[in-house]
């Protein structure tokens, strides 16, 4: 029994577009999921709803107050704009009062594929 849950762990982590997304999912939830849903309709937390945000302009989703900086940011975020900003939120736009920093390339990764599949239309 316990090899057999070891096994089901380790596939989770097998190269593959649909585990990809699960782990990617599961990043999400551990990382960002405390202060952000992605459920489609969803209320914000400490921060708003990241459902879709992939093309969508900074700091403009209704319902949320933003801070001055991500409201008159002006940036359209993209896959390459989100690598930077969980990386380190603050060094990439000062002013934000996301106080966020992810320092490993392969979580980041995962996360923003995920977030990448609920903004694909
Ligand atoms: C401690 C809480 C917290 C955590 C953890 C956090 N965020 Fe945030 N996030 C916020 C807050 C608060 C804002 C609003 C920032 C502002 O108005 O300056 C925000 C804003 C954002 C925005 C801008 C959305 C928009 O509509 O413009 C994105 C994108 C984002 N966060 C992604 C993430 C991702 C991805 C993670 C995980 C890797 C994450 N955040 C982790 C609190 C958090």
């Amino acid at each position: 029994m316990i090899f057999a849950q070891a096994a089901s762990v380790l596939t989770l982590t097998v190269p593959g577009r649909a585990d990809d997304l699960e782990a990617g999912k599961a990043q999400f939830l551990k990382s960002c999921g405390t202060c952000h849903s992605a459920e489609p309709g969803a209320a914000p937390r400490q921060g708003p709803n990241l459902h879709g945000v992939i093309g969508r302009k900074a700091g403009t989703l209704p319902g949320f107050t933003y801070s001055p900086a991500l409201q008159s940011w002006g940036e359209v975020w993209t896959e390459d704009l989100l690598e930077p900003w969980i990386t380190n939120a603050q060094l990439t736009r000062p002013g934000t009062v996301m106080n966020y920093r992810q320092a490993d390339e392969d979580k980041r990764k995962l996360i923003i594929q995920y977030l990448k599949s609920l903004s694909a239309k």
